[in-house]
């Protein structure tokens, strides 16, 4: 049975080399558009950095399929197959790469059978390097990653993200569910606006806990690996299992923890990744 482990380097040599690009590009005069809301931003940079892992995935692995963020916009199917899926966010977190904010990384998971094998992010500004492959940990910089086993939600710091609807009944949801998890009490509520660096700070210990309608598959495809690496739950909200194209998630450092929050949590439909 194959290991996937040089598709893992491959991953890791891209990533890196899409993480300069990115690091360069944020001193530079940016061209930014709206793409679903006027808030979903997207630069000349993310298509540019997208390309480049594409087709340099494509070239080693040409017989793969392959699911990012930009060329979704742009059209392309967004479908998750039995066959080897590369799932990819060039940018992620692409308003703070836009105001320079230090909360940027590309995120590159691989799925087989829809089965996730491995995920790396890589933090463009400060150069941090998460990576995990299935069962075999879950590394920052190569220092295996422990998710916290804190099992009280009254000790614990929870992480969001607030997704790119703003109309005002969105927005009372949202606000709805952040004022329950205030209230639980729980530490403290943080919003980073970058999805995949939230997560791996949950995978880091950083965090109890993650929460987030409205994102997409690239945000939650590789973190899911680390998250779970580090010995950590990743499911759906209503506490089912994740469904990668559903458009939520919630991720804890502890089943308890995890289970608290679903129970708070009233839904916000953002549709799915996979219909037309
Ligand atoms: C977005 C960011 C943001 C989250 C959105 C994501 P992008 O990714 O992670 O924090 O709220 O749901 O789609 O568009 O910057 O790649």
């Amino acid at each position: 049975m194959e290991d996937w482990a040089q598709c893992l380097d491959e991953a890791v040599r891209v990533a890196r080399r899409a993480g300069q690009v990115v690091a360069c590009a944020v001193q530079q005069e940016k061209c930014v558009r709206s793409k679903s809301t006027p808030t979903d931003l997207v630069t000349e940079a993310d298509q540019q950095v997208e390309e480049l892992i594409i087709s340099t995935l494509r070239s080693r692995f040409p017989e793969h399929r392959f699911i990012g963020e930009e060329s979704s916009a742009a059209g392309v199917k967004c479908e998750l197959t039995d066959s080897p899926t590369w799932i990819i966010d060039p940018i992620d977190g692409t308003c703070n790469f836009v105001h320079s904010f230090p909360m940027v990384a590309v995120s590159i998971g691989f799925a087989v059978r829809k089965e996730l094998e491995f995920g790396v992010i890589y933090h463009c500004f400060d150069e941090t390097l998460y990576t995990a492959r299935k069962g075999h940990g879950a590394f920052r910089n190569g220092v295996r990653l422990q998710v916290s086993k804190e099992k009280d939600v009254s000790k614990s710091l929870v992480l969001t993200e607030i997704g790119a609807k703003r109309d005002s009944a969105t927005l009372d949801i949202f606000l709805g569910n952040m004022k329950k998890m205030l209230s639980a009490p729980t530490h403290g509520v943080r919003i980073i606006g970058s999805s995949t660096l939230a997560l791996c700070l949950v995978a880091s210990g950083s965090a109890e806990a993650y929460y987030q309608f409205g994102l997409h598959c690239w945000d939650i495809a590789a973190a899911t690996v680390i998250i779970r690496e580090a010995g950590g739950v990743v499911m759906d909200t209503t506490g089912n299992t994740l469904d990668l194209m559903s458009r939520r998630v919630v991720a804890a450092g502890t089943r308890e923890i995890a289970d608290y929050v679903v129970k708070q949590l009233q839904p916000i439909n953002y549709g799915r990744d996979d219909s037309d």
